[in-house]
């Protein structure tokens, strides 16, 4: 009796099995194995593809053996210090912070950065004159081997860890600063003497002038040559404050702020799970049919930063500001003529550097006069430059009030648009949120957000000075 009983439920468990099996089948379970299966076949093509254009996610770990030692902790501190204090901007109102925002990715919080003459607030709400270009970010610079949105700083071996061929300048610094152990150390020569970043234009003298001043400034502080001494044991006893020895602190803070361990690297490295099924097929997007990658490439000399490091003409709106203390191009002076100003061939007119892309989710604003104040706009602009040119609204484009005035002529850019964006990109509604949601997640480093970075606003500078006004979130 037991022995039949026994038969009886385990043929009705059978069936039971049976039926909810069919059940799992015909539904979710079926979905289910399919969507794993397709993952799997996803993560094949997706390490495929980062394999075959050279992207091993590990390029953080090369900057100590780049510079051939670990970043200098003190040296960087010293570096932020000065990064945040106004006194080498004779004007004595900016400095590096006043437009590369902590807030920011050490970015711009602007389109168009605002220099002297400001409100001393650093936020959505600076107000002042306006300089010519939006300000990049610093974040990463250690690893870029051109510097500025027309490259006119630049290691001519294209490696900025690599001094040999020399790192060339504009007037007058030309080929001078290339003793120098990295091109951010030579670049940093640069801001305390541009006119409209911070010196004004009170101060008579050139650029050895306004240095000589910026460093008698620094000498008068016995708070900053107790610094130095520390981090330049090696300078004769009661030697002063050298330029060298600024650019190697503001550089070494540089070297600090790299980050580039984002989702996309640890997926690189081997962690399937960094990113979600649709930033993965994002990705894809990027690598292939979007034809991203063929302008911000991680190969080579791009040092896995999303930027061949090149000039392209991709139609972007020439957003002109109502005051500026700088001269723009053009018979309308309201154009940018962006390397035509390094190379000086009208062939080069309209070409900017292609934007690196690492942390760019922390910027407020994009291209390189901010004409656009969404990352979904500056993607959606790619896929059809010239719809996307023509429609532009600069109203109607979140822009501060002095700037949505009218833009420059837009008809002489996209006559030189780059061949690469001349047909538009073809995307699905859905094929666009997941090529941006892997540009605004799979590239965002988690040390890179305003959070974190707000931790390195000092309370205090040595010089005493009143520190910058930081707008809170
Ligand atoms: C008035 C705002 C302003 C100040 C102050 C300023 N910068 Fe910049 N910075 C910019 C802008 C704008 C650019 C891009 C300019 C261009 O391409 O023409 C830039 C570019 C750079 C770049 C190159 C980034 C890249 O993506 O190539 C570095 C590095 C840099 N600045 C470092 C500094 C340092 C160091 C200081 C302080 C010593 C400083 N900046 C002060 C606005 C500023
Ligand atoms: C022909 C080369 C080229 C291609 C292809 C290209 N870009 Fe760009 N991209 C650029 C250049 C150049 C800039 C900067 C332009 C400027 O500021 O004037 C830029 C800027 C951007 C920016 C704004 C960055 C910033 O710092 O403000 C984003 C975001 C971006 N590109 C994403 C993409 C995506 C996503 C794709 C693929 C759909 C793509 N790009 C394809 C060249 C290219």
């Amino acid at each position: 009796m037991q022995a039949i009983v026994k038969h009886i439920s385990l043929a009705l468990a059978a069936t039971l099995v049976a039926a909810l099996a069919g059940l799992l089948v015909t539904s979710t379970g079926f979905a289910q194995g399919t969507a794993r299966l397709d993952e799997a076949s996803l993560d094949r093509r997706l390490a495929a593809v980062l394999h075959e254009h050279g992207f091993s996610g590990r390029v953080e770990e090369t900057l100590a053996k780049r510079l051939g030692r670990p970043v200098d902790r003190r040296l960087a501190d010293l570096g932020r210090l000065l990064w945040f204090d106004t006194i080498t901007g004779l004007n004595n109102d900016n400095t590096c912070a006043g437009c590369h925002s902590p807030t920011n990715g050490f970015g711009d919080t602007q389109s168009i950065a605002i220099g002297i003459d400001n409100n001393g607030v650093v936020g959505p709400h600076r107000a002042g004159p306006r300089n010519m270009r939006r300000t990049p970010m610093a974040a990463n610079t250690a690893f870029y081997p051109r510097l500025m949105w027309n490259s006119r700083f630049a290691s001519l071996s294209g490696d900025p860890f690599d001094n040999h061929a020399g790192f060339v300048f504009p007037a007058p610094e030309g080929l001078s600063l290339s003793y120098e152990p990295h091109l951010l150390v030579a670049q940093a020569f640069i801001p305390p003497t541009e006119r409209t970043e911070a010196a004004g234009f009170h101060f008579p003298g050139d650029n050895a002038a306004i240095r000589a001043e910026a460093l008698r400034r620094l000498n008068g502080v016995p708070a900053y040559r107790k610094l130095f001494r520390q981090s330049f044991p090696d300078a004769k006893p009661g030697a002063p404050i050298t330029f060298d020895q600024f650019g190697r602190a503001i550089a070494e803070f540089e070297f600090s702020l790299t980050f580039a361990n984002a989702p996309i690297d640890r997926y690189a490295r081997g962690d399937k799970n960094a990113l979600t099924e649709d930033e993965k097929r994002g990705a894809l997007l990027f690598f292939g049919k979007a034809r991203c990658v063929q302008c911000h490439a991680v190969a080579g000399q791009s040092n896995e930063m999303f930027s061949d490091f090149q000039e392209h003409v991709i139609g972007v709106p020439q957003v002109a500001p109502r005051v500026t203390n700088n001269t723009f191009d053009g018979p309308g002076l309201n154009e940018d003529f962006g390397q035509e100003q390094v190379t000086g061939d009208a062939k080069d007119r309209y070409k900017f550097r292609t934007s690196p892309l690492r942390n760019i989710a922390v910027q407020p604003t994009f291209m390189h006069n901010g004409a656009f104040t969404s990352l979904d706009d500056a993607v959606r602009h790619h896929l059809d430059v010239f719809a996307s040119a023509r429609g532009y609204r600069p109203d109607q484009a979140g822009l501060a009030a002095d700037l949505a005035g009218p833009t420059g002529p837009i008809e002489p850019v996209l006559a030189r648009v780059d061949p690469i964006l001349a047909r538009p990109i073809d995307l699905t509604a859905e094929e666009f949120r997941q090529l941006v949601a892997f540009v605004r997640h799979g590239l965002l480093d988690p040390r890179a957000t305003p959070e974190q970075l707000r931790k390195l606003i000092p309370p205090a500078v040595p010089s005493s000075r009143p520190t910058l006004s930081f707008e809170p979130p």
